[in-house]
């Protein structure tokens, strides 16, 4: 019933009803002035021509009132379809995310709530356009910068090569290392660039194994033991649980291991400890690697993640690309977990947590 009572045509059909019930009131009223001037013998005095004028007088006055009964009762719908007409115009001249205010529940209604939402999806569109647009670019300049300076140096070394301008076959030897050593570096950033790019786009594919996690980083640990203690970092392990179910692409995580411990390796105080732990809390398998740092300036942690970031220290070491941590995140969100970083009193830890699948082994 209600229901009923909102759609649009009842409502129209009601204006018609009182403006009709209204008019006939007036015709009532002119009827009995009619009346009340025969009776007072007015009428008779009048001219054949006067009393049509007259009657045509009263019929028009009986049509302007159920005119203007309707269009006070229906003024309110005209007023708002005009509003929705202008804001459409509004809309599709470029001011998107505007909405219209909504007022009762019949179809005008619905029309406004649908253009409201089709204008708030269309700018939130337009906005994820206009960021990965943004993104693109800053891609772009960014790998534009850090391509140009390793091939800066080759093109150097090489004209001076080309030109002779060496004093010795150990100078010349020197050059020649130096451009080999640029040119990994270079394809080490291509490569690590393609490997980025290749996770960022949408239809990008895990190939997914089980795999016991404990197991799995008890053995990349194992293969990194030597190389901590040659940098002297004395590794403190924690893996208590023996078997921990996960569903992983392992090549893929693998990488965000092998990030996270060459990350400590380079920027962790050396001597030190290394601590890396993996704890079952709930149904998440977590994994915390922590090295002590010194100095360590970021206000916002989680800059750490974003691409082409690079700490003081690291970007004077020329080692990295500053995307290893932006290529961890998005493996790890891909395999449904999450990885953060925290500092406190000089201890850095990055976090992973994996979300295990209980319902593998059985
Ligand atoms: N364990 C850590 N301790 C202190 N700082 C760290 C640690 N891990 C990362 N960082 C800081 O975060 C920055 C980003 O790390 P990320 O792994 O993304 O890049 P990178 O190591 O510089 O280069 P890449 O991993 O591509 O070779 C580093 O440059 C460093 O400043
Ligand atoms: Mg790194």
């Amino acid at each position: 019933m209600r229901k009923f009572g909102n759609k649009i045509i009842v409502k129209l059909l009601g204006a018609v009803a009182i403006s009709f019930l209204v008019s006939l009131g007036m015709m009532i009223l002119i009827i009995l002035f009619n009346v009340y001037l025969q009776k007072m013998n007015y009428l008779t005095e009048l001219s054949i021509r006067s009393s049509y004028f007259m009657i045509l007088l009263q019929y028009s006055a009986v049509i302007l009132t159920f005119i203007a009964v309707f269009f006070i009762m229906a003024r309110k719908k005209i007023l708002y379809l005009k509003l929705i007409t202008e804001s459409v115009h509004d809309i599709a001249n470029g001011r998107l995310g505007l909405t219209i205010r909504i007022e009762s529940r019949d179809e005008l209604t619905q029309l406004a709530q649908n253009i409201n939402d089709m204008s708030k999806e269309l700018e939130k569109k337009f906005e994820h356009e206009r960021q990965l647009e943004r993104s693109k670019s800053e891609l772009i300049s960014n790998v534009s910068h850090d391509l140009r300076t390793p091939l800066t140096s080759i093109i150097g070394y090489l004209d001076l090569l080309k030109k002779g301008q060496y004093d010795s076959k150990a100078q010349f030897q020197e050059y020649l290392e130096t451009i080999d050593s640029k040119s990994q570096r270079l394809k080490y950033l291509i490569d690590e660039l393609f490997e980025y790019t290749h996770l960022s786009s949408p239809n990008v594919k895990l190939t997914c194994k089980e795999a016991d996690l404990s197991g799995l980083l008890e053995q990349i640990i194992g293969e990194y033991i030597p190389i901590f203690e040659k940098e002297q970092l004395s590794v403190q392990k924690s893996i208590t649980e023996d078997n921990v179910p996960v569903l992983m692409d392992i090549e893929k995580m693998v990488r965000v291991y092998d990030n996270l411990f060459m990350n400590a390796i380079k920027y962790s105080m050396k001597p030190s400890e290394l601590f890396i732990s993996l704890e079952i809390i709930g149904d998440k398998a977590i994994l915390r690697v922590s090295n002590k740092v010194e100095n360590f300036e970021v206000n916002n942690i989680n800059k750490l993640f974003e691409r082409f970031f690079r700490g003081d220290q690291a970007r004077t070491g020329q080692q990295g690309s500053g995307l290893g941590l932006a290529i961890s995140k998005r493996i790890v969100e891909l395999h449904n977990g999450k990885i953060h970083a925290e500092y406190r009193e000089g201890w850095m830890s990055f976090i992973v947590e994996h979300p295990i699948d209980y319902g593998l082994w059985d």
